[in-house]
């Protein structure tokens, strides 16, 4: 007797990064060449919880590899704050006949699957987050395209900058980690970069300008993760209620427009900001986010067949390889300290 053909579940959860469609379209079509079903999940861990899924098929991903955000829809939903919720969830997988599912998804969601898989839960996942900092894995899927979102904003704001001789603050994205700052700046050439693993403060910024102006610089861009550490500056008060996974709303902070304000103060410098916010997630995955993405989700396709669950599809160097999902409970993968010296040489 023929086997039954696999029934799959692919869900996207956390922030969106461009390049998440083009990893379904992975799974999808990766399943179709050996005749898998398979389901998609709405709305990341949300989808399983309610039970809201739609069947997908090659036409359902027809055109998708280009474009970004999620045709699943994507939450912050955590399953476990909720009274029975890893329970419902693993009911879900059951009652929809699920052989495994397929999690593109970023440290917070990945965490929940980390923990789910121990309780039975066939799980499978892909590292998704422009923060980059997902333990197993070299290169998460959204990180490129927001890099160079950075790079191409730090080019195009270094015309207007130098025409006014003024200093422009660019605020970028980095909750605890600096890779978008560090990496987005190292390309775009940033004067001075403001991270969470390196602190800092507006008085040595301050002398960096001068010593920049001194040598006949006329303008300056400096670049502030929104998590960055500036030990010398008063901080905002309240940043309002949390996610569901305990992080506050770093926007809220408005670190970009505080080091602004400190550094015109003391460099006596004309200084204005600018806050790239979700430009940084928006827009078309670069080549390689979509190479990426089209690599993991066909390793993570062949991973559920091969029925080894609880494991992350990853690149470590040039490689696609298999990554225990427990990696994602060692916290934040740090940025580089080594890349930030090599930035420094740049100053
Ligand atoms: O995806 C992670 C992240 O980019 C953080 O760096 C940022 O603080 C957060 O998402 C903001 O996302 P949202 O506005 O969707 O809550």
């Amino acid at each position: 007797m023929a086997e039954a053909p696999l029934r799959l579940g692919v869900l996207t959860a956390g922030g969106d990064v461009p390049g998440m469609n083009a990893a379904i379209r992975a799974v999808v079509r990766r399943a179709a060449q050996f005749r898998c079903e398979v389901v998609g999940i709405r709305n990341g861990w949300h989808g399983l919880y309610e039970a809201d899924l739609e069947e997908l098929g090659p036409a359902s991903v027809s055109g998708i590899l280009s474009t970004g955000g999620s045709i699943l829809g994507t939450s912050r939903f955590n399953p476990f704050i909720r009274e029975s919720g890893p329970e419902r969830v693993l009911v879900a997988i059951q009652r929809e006949r699920l052989d495994a599912v397929v999690v593109i998804g970023g440290r917070d969601s990945l965490s929940v699957a980390a923990k789910l898989s121990p309780m039975g839960a066939p799980l499978i996942g892909i590292p998704k987050t422009i923060n980059n900092d997902v333990y197993g894995t070299d290169y998460s899927i959204g990180f490129d395209t927001a890099t160079t979102t950075v790079s191409d904003a730090l080019d195009t704001l270094t015309t207007t900058a130098s025409a006014h001789s003024r200093v422009i603050v660019v605020e970028v994205m980095g909750r605890k980690t600096g890779w978008i700052g560090l990496v987005g700046g190292l390309a775009g050439g940033a004067d001075f970069i403001m991270v969470p693993e390196v602190p800092t403060t507006i008085a040595s910024a301050c002398d960096h300008l001068s010593r920049r102006v001194e040598a006949g610089h006329n303008f300056s861009i400096i670049v502030v993760a929104e998590g960055a550490r500036v030990t010398d500056l008063s901080e905002v008060g309240d940043l309002g209620p949390t996610d569901e996974f305990g992080n506050v709303r770093l926007d809220r902070r408005s670190l970009g427009e505080l080091v602004a304000k400190e550094i015109e103060k003391c460099s006596g410098l004309e200084t204005r900001t600018v806050v790239l916010g979700h430009l940084q997630r928006a827009g078309r995955p670069t080549v390689f986010d979509r190479v990426l993405a089209s690599r993991l989700g066909v390793f993570a396709l062949d991973l559920a067949r091969q029925g080894k669950f609880g494991m992350m599809a990853c690149l470590l160097g040039s490689r696609v390889v298999a990554s225990p999902l427990s990696e994602v409970l060692r916290g934040s993968r740090l940025a580089n300290i080594e890349l930030y010296d090599l930035a420094k040489v740049f100053f």
